[in-house]
């Protein structure tokens, strides 16, 4: 038999290495924009448009390149940023394999315009599938701009696994994010569509982490700083009282670079101690800079791992700057000259009138009539325990226990409420024992999504219109989640820029607060994305009936502990939360006799 192993075709094992550089079209803007930074530019653009499938450009006025570097490039391990292996070990650029080009050139169709400021005129250079198709000189600006068409156009399985242009532009904000954290020096634009998510103007740190995440920030952190001999360590922390359950604004970067520690993350975390809820997070972004040599970059493709040779030094530093810091800030007033100032109206979009508030009412509503629509809470409370619980004993003893279960939602019996948190009540001839919070965030959840599907949920008019301010990145998700906010009574608009104005709230919530709502529902969104929930209805309920639920310790009277219980009963699945955790459990008698052996 003849030999059979082949060297593989450039263009084959270009496209073969751009799998783990290249995953989507996040991955271009992140290597695009750190090629612009690498090169010096003060001002970067990356304009994306449907979600970077169809087209993603970066312009910078960087160094450019000559026409042989302009060429060069695009050759696997090609780069001016090292030379000698001893250079991989102080590393300073993000940049340093000579992959990215390449690999971004083997899977989409790629158009070069370069200058450097020396030459008199620029090179062009066009590529598709690491094929070259034309390189002229041409008349263009200082800098490069690379515009890449049709991304995965030649790997149709790849493409395939793309996800919707929600998520994917969530990632290039994410990524694009990162390095604007980075280089808040570097005047830095994102569009989408031609429609600017941020335009960010060379700026302090304190001024980009609020430009980028919007107002709200401004007054939830505090800086840290530590000086010592192995690392330098500053950036801002979040205030104990502004932790949150689901947290995204955390970042580390070494020597500029983002990257993930999940050691140092729970170092960060542990140092609030007692100071934040064991289930909540802190925000942060914490700058490290180490001697390059001091720490290992290249781990792992996306460069996002580090090692480094001081771990445990490092995090007892972190400890130290975090402790100190928020004991520093719990005596003196946070005032802060170098922030934004603090009024932001919003501008009043062109041709808008003003109108007065009134109130929206439904000529039609009788709360007399019948409902006709059908209904999953006609099925009694016994029968649907039973789908349930199987096994459970159905059959109650009338004599003993006086209670009919088929009959048990119209059948008057005491309710009490325990440590102002759960409810309990008879059942058979046990208990069954309700976590009040859960069972009425269950009960708005479904009234929530049958309110919608049947669109039948009434707004309540607020009297003053509320504003809700945003982070830019956030924008385009609460653009698209708006028609199901509006269907489910939640009556807002967009203002203008990253504003937002609420003029009317679902009806009848008393505990219902629309910037708590807004800002939870894209946490939710960011933390979990599409993956969780079977449509952005589901996401939004679940959104809206977390923020309206009763908070806890709430006393309620024995009317209302069977108005809540009544309702639970009547959900299609009263069993869990939306989010899965259990509402109730039940102790039967032979649990009780148990206890008593
Ligand atoms: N925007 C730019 N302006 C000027 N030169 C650039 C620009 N983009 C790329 N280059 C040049 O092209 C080379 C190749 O870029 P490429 O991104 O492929 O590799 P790299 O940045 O050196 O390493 P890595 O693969 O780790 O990103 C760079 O080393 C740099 O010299
Ligand atoms: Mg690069």
């Amino acid at each position: 038999m003849s030999d059979i192993i082949k060297v593989l075709p450039d263009h084959i094992a270009n496209q073969i290495a751009a799998g783990e550089v290249i995953q989507r079209p996040a991955s271009v803007v992140k290597e695009l924009v750190e090629n612009s930074v690498d090169a010096g530019a003060t001002s970067v653009h990356a304009a994306v448009y449907d979600a970077g499938k169809s087209l993603i450009r970066i312009s910078d006025n960087g160094s450019g390149m000559s026409e042989t570097d302009a060429r060069l490039c695009f050759e696997r391990h090609a780069t001016s940023k090292i030379t000698r292996a001893d250079d991989l070990f102080a590393i300073t650029s993000f940049g340093f394999r000579g992959e990215a080009l390449a690999s971004i050139v083997a899977v989409a169709q790629v158009e070069m315009k370069t200058k450097r400021k020396e030459d008199k005129t620029g090179t062009l250079i066009e590529i598709n599938g690491s094929e070259l198709i034309r390189q002229e000189e041409a008349m263009c600006s200082d800098g490069t701009m690379i515009s890449v068409r049709n991304l995965f156009y030649n790997v149709p399985a790849r493409r395939k696994f793309l996800k919707s242009d929600a998520t994917e532009l969530n990632r290039i904000i994410e990524e694009f994010q990162r390095v604007a954290l980075a280089y808040p020096d570097v005047a830095m634009q994102l569009s989408h569509n031609d429609k600017d998510i941020y335009h960010l103007p060379r700026q302090n740190l304190r001024q980009r982490i609020v430009a980028v995440f919007g107002k709200n920030i401004e007054n939830r952190i505090i800086p840290v700083k530590i000086d010592t001999t192995v690392v330098q360590l500053e950036g801002f922390i979040g205030k104990p009282e502004t932790a949150t359950r689901t947290n995204s604004h955390n970042f580390f970067f070494v020597n500029r670079r983002f990257f993930k520690h999940p050691f140092f993350y729970k170092s960060v975390v542990n140092a609030y101690g007692n100071l934040i809820p064991s289930d909540t997070r802190p925000d942060f972004f914490l700058y490290f800079s180490i001697p390059p040599e001091t720490i290992d970059v290249n781990i792992h493709p996306t460069k996002t791992e580090i090692k480094f040779e001081n771990e445990q030094i490092i995090v007892r530093y972190i400890t130290s700057c975090v402790r100190e810091s928020l004991g520093k800030t719990n005596m003196m007033p946070a005032i802060d000259f170098d922030t934004l100032p603090s009024f932001d109206i919003p501008p009043m979009p062109k041709g808008k009138e003003v109108s007065m508030p009134g109130i929206k009412i439904d000529p039609t509503f009788n709360p007399f009539k019948n409902d006709t629509t059908p209904n999953p809470r006609t099925e009694s409370f016994g029968d649907k325990l039973s789908k349930m619980i199987p096994g459970i004993q159905l059959e109650p003893d009338p004599v003993q226990t006086g209670l009919n279960l088929n009959e048990t939602a119209s059948e008057k019996h005491s309710f009490f409420q325990i440590a102002g948190k759960y409810i309990v009540t008879q059942y058979g001839k046990g208990m069954i024992c309700i976590h009040q919070q859960r069972a009425h965030m269950r009960v708005l959840y479904e009234d929530f999504l049958q309110k919608e599907s049947t669109g039948t949920r009434v707004s309540e008019k607020l009297l003053f219109p509320e504003t809700i301010t945003v982070p830019a990145a956030d924008v385009p998700l609460l653009q698209s989640l708006l028609p199901v906010l509006q269907r489910m009574g939640f009556d807002m608009e967009e203002f203008g820029r990253d504003t937002f104005v609420v003029h009317g709230k679902p009806a009848g919530l008393n505990d219902f607060n629309s910037e708590n709502c807004v800002q939870g529902l894209l946490e939710m969104h960011r933390e979990s994305g599409e993956t969780r929930y079977k449509d952005n209805s589901e996401m939004v309920a679940y959104s809206l009936a977390r923020s309206s639920c009763m908070k806890e310790h709430k006393v309620l009277t024995e009317a209302e502990m069977e108005y809540l219980f009544q309702s639970l009963f009547a959900c299609a699945q009263p069993s869990f939360t939306p989010s899965g955790k259990p509402v109730f459990f039940i102790m039967d008698e032979n649990e009780f006799e148990k206890k008593f052996r």
